[in-house]
């Protein structure tokens, strides 16, 4: 009996440990810069890291943030991104950083979700709805109007999105959770997908008409990060 319980609780615990280490793994040395090949590298972590000793201030910099991103799209938003992917020693760290440029009259991020990061995001210019919504079968929808200073939080993997409602730039920041936090547009992802998703999936699952999805798949899904 004293075997069994022990098995359960073994169990348990291996089960919630599983959910803990569900974020990007905390980092086992000061730093790990990424490069992508194995020259002078040294192998942690499942990736390539630069040798310590040749790490330099570069690899833990990008200028360039005070920049506006170009708005004239046909969402209205761009999103700039500072990730491992522009800045190498972020690797294993667990966080990056975005600016986002939304245009007067409606510029919108339009509904995302981050399949690795929680988001944390501060109005610097402007006046944004924002808003999540939470999974099934509740989805409800959490949503405020934020000006300048205001902090608003997008937990990880839920659907968001930020609108400009006032008649200026409206410009954020925001922190991820993540390295590499990845991004899902969903208008993009239902109907912009390469292939096709089949007409008679998203007719049933929107409800929609075939003729409408089809009308919607032809269209050019911009990508506004
Ligand atoms: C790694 O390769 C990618 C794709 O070629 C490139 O964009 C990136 O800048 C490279 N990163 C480093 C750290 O060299
Ligand atoms: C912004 O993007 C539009 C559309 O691609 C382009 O025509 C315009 O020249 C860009 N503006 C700037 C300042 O780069």
């Amino acid at each position: 009996m004293k075997g069994v319980q022990f098995l359960v609780a073994f169990v348990l615990l291996a089960l919630a440990s599983k959910l803990v280490s569900a974020s990007d793994p905390g980092p086992l040395q000061d730093f790990c810069v990424a490069i992508n090949d194995t020259k002078d590298g040294v192998f942690v972590n499942g990736k390539f890291c630069k040798d310590p000793k040749l790490a330099t201030a570069k690899d833990f910099f990008l200028p360039g943030l005070n920049i506006p991103g170009n708005t004239s799209n046909q969402v209205g938003s761009m999103v700039t991104p500072a990730n491992v992917q522009q800045i190498p020693g972020l690797n294993t760290l667990g966080i990056s950083l975005v600016r986002i440029d939304y245009a007067p009259y409606g510029g919108l991020n339009p509904p995302h979700t981050h399949p690795r990061a929680t988001e944390i995001l501060v109005v610097v210019e402007g006046t944004l709805s924002v808003g999540f919504v939470t999974s099934n079968t509740d989805n409800r929808l959490f949503t405020k109007v934020l000006y300048p200073g205001d902090v608003f939080v997008f937990p990880e993997g839920m659907i968001h999105f930020q609108f400009n409602i006032g008649s200026t730039n409206a410009v954020a920041f925001a922190a991820l959770s993540s390295q590499n936090p990845g991004v899902i547009t969903i208008a993009n992802a239902v109907f912009g997908s390469d292939p096709a998703i089949n007409p008679d999936v998203l007719a049933k699952a929107f409800q929609l008409d075939q003729n409408i999805v089809k009308q919607l798949q032809s269209r050019f899904w911009w990508d506004n990060n």
